[in-house]
């Protein structure tokens, strides 16, 4: 990016007091600019510990809310406020609370990727980074986990001693990577290692030989000495696996890995919310109160 550019980002940023949080899965110029740049938990985390008055997420709107959430005193922007993650719809209030009545010790686990009305009837929060640590530490022996079904299926084949009620919700990137994309890119290079996001369908997940989150994959491909990888996750997390590793090869499993809502946010669209200030994350004080218990619990669970 040029100079120029940056000068104004920074001149922007300082006179308004904000700063910028940015998820790995959108553009590699926006990535740039950004002060922090993470997985969903990392971005969560990083939330709670800013100095600035002003947020602007990089991310979608789930993204956004869980920053509102944890800081209420803190005003919360999206780069574009139509960036929206449609797993986060994927679950029913009606739904949850008929199988709290009937499993009474049902623990229920909420993705991050969830709307704030789904977070407020929920107990726990989890990412794809913590979402195993957090399940074993719950006394629970039911979990309902909402709403990727995916992940909940990775996560209960490594937790047998639970039972897990099922929801169906889905991300249809991560459901597009299909066995037969991965196959044929290990046929083409054979020494390559395959690093997969737990929203990858099982069949997917099978022929991994690391499953993470997007900075999970990051550090598995930067710490291994192996120098080829296929990649089975968003294709945003090119950008800081070829900065941090220069050295080495990374392929992409076909067109599909694309998330059409994180690649809304675009470098324009920072710099005219850094002008503007408008989309601010507006949330119901009852909504907030209640989706904050879970993030927190998620927090303190991930971090004993
Ligand atoms: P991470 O928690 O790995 O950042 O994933 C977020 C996400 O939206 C995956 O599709
Ligand atoms: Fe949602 Fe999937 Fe996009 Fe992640 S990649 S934000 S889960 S649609």
């Amino acid at each position: 990016m040029d100079r120029e550019t940056v000068e104004k980002i920074t001149k922007l940023k300082e006179e308004k007091d904000v700063v910028i949080l940015a998820h790995y899965y959108v553009d590699g110029e926006v990535q740039e600019i950004a002060d922090f740049v993470g997985d969903s938990y990392y971005l969560a985390k990083q939330a709670t510990k800013v100095k600035q008055k002003n947020i602007l997420f990089c991310g979608v709107t789930f993204m956004g809310e869980s920053a509102k959430i944890l800081n209420p005193d803190k005003k919360v922007y999206m780069a574009d406020d139509t960036a929206d993650c449609p797993m986060a719809h994927m679950a029913d209030v009606d739904k949850i609370r008929q199988v709290r009545e009937e499993y009474p010790d049902v623990a229920v686990i909420c993705y991050v990727n969830s709307t704030a009305e789904i977070k407020a009837e929920s107990d726990v929060c989890v990412t794809s980074s913590n979402a195993l640590k957090i399940v074993k530490e719950l006394p629970n022996e039911h979990i309902y986990f909402i709403p990727d079904y995916n992940l909940a299926h990775y996560i209960s084949e490594l937790v047998p001693e639970k039972k897990f009620i099922f929801n169906d919700g889905f991300c249809h990137v991560h459901k597009s990577i299909h066995s037969e994309d991965i196959e044929a890119a290990k046929n083409a290079h054979p020494e390559a290692l395959v690093l997969a996001h737990p929203e990858c369908t099982a069949d997917t997940l099978k022929l991994a030989d690391f499953i993470g989150s997007t900075s999970e994959i990051i550090d598995y491909a930067t710490s291994s000495d192996c120098k080829e990888f296929i990649i089975c996750t968003e294709m945003g997390v090119f950008f800081e696996l070829m900065q941090k590793n220069p050295d080495k090869k990374f392929y992409s499993v076909g067109h599909r890995q694309f998330c059409p809502n994180m690649k809304k946010v675009r470098i324009e669209k920072v710099i005219e919310k850094l002008e503007n200030m408008t989309d601010e994350v507006l949330l119901d004080d009852e909504i907030r109160e209640k989706a904050n218990a879970p993030l927190v619990r998620m927090l303190e669970l991930a971090g004993k």
